[in-house]
């Protein structure tokens, strides 16, 4: 908005108009009259709103006749006080819980090298054993021809650290028949780890930059489109835990394929599946909504 607009009133009328109903209605909202008509010196309270109304009106350039009703302009405080506590709490335990998240991931990347060494070898698309195995920042598996068709960016002897063993073994050690899916392992994994890095970035830089939040627009609506992403990492960490582990039910003792049940018929699966989809999907549309409505409404209008 580029204009801006100016009024005074005189708060004498308001002893005689803060009697009238129906002035009152056509020109309050419920939530102003109720914090008013409670105050000591109501007149006060409703002049300094009506100013603010009729001012907002002056600024916009439109007046009262081109459809603008007085009680549709709702005068508030602005709530960043109440915003930036809030937001305070999220970046902190956002950032304790993303560090807690990395170390209980980095745990079981240790444990998962020991005990499925073919899923740790999916998720860093290694072919062949390697001792002091680097970590490439930069992969890109060709599991057709066995191999990686980009491997850039190495750090010396971190894949080997990461997963707590000098020697690494790679796929090619394993029969084809016992490997599982490389690149949607691989993807997985690459993209669960990084949003993980993503969570410490975005909620330091809300701490370091705090006492600015309210003018950081990027960083608003960064914050405000990675609402999904914790969701997503979870489904990914899932992905690669499910898949790396095929064809293997118990790792090397009972393969998927011999542990599928002959007591329930495909159609049974599927209609649980569907069932629970469905209830799954409609109980994530409510909290959307949910979330979406009281961030929308705000928090109670405090007086002004
Ligand atoms: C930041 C670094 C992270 C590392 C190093 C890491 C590491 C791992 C590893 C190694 C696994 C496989 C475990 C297994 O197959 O037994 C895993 C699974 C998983 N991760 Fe992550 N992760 C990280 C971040 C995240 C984040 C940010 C989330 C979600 C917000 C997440 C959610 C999951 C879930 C739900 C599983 C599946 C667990 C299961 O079903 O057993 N991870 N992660």
């Amino acid at each position: 908005m580029i204009s801006i607009g100016i009024d005074i009133c005189n708060v004498k009328r308001f002893d005689r108009l803060k009697e009238n109903r129906a002035f009152l209605k056509r020109v309050f909202a419920e939530s102003e009259l109720e914090i008013c008509l409670k105050r000591k010196r109501i007149s006060e309270c409703l002049a300094v709103r009506f100013a603010a109304k009729e001012a907002f009106v002056k600024a916009i350039g439109t007046g009262i006749r081109d459809g603008i009703k007085l009680r549709e302009i709702v005068i508030r405080k602005n709530e960043i006080e109440f915003f930036k506590k809030s937001i305070k709490i999220g970046a902190v335990f956002a950032l304790l819980s993303s560090i807690l998240v990395a170390g209980v991931g980095d745990f079981h990347a240790k444990e998962v090298s020991h005990t499925q060494p073919t899923k740790l070898a999916a998720m860093e698309s290694l072919w062949e054993t390697k001792k002091d195995a680097p970590m490439y920042l930069l992969l890109i598996p060709d599991p057709a021809n066995e191999r990686n068709s980009v491997e850039a960016l190495g750090i010396p002897s971190m894949l080997s650290i990461l997963a707590g063993q000098k020697e690494i073994k790679g796929l090619k050690e394993f029969p084809p028949t016992e490997r599982p899916p490389v690149t949607p392992t691989f993807l997985s994994f690459r993209l669960m780890v990084g949003l993980g890095f993503v969570f410490i970035l975005l909620s330091l830089w809300v701490l370091v930059k705090f006492k600015t939040l309210e003018n950081r627009r990027i960083l608003l609506r960064l914050l405000l489109w990675s609402i999904p992403l914790p969701y997503i990492a979870a489904q990914l960490g899932w992905i690669v835990a499910e898949v790396g582990r095929q064809p293997w039910i118990v790792y090397g003792l009972l393969k998927t394929a011999d542990a599928v049940s002959k007591a329930v018929e495909p159609s049974q699966v599927l209609s649980s599946l569907i069932v629970f989809t469905l209830f799954y999907g409609a109980l994530g549309i409510i909290d959307i909504y949910l979330l979406a409505k009281y961030a929308r409404k705000g928090p109670e209008p405090k007086e002004v």
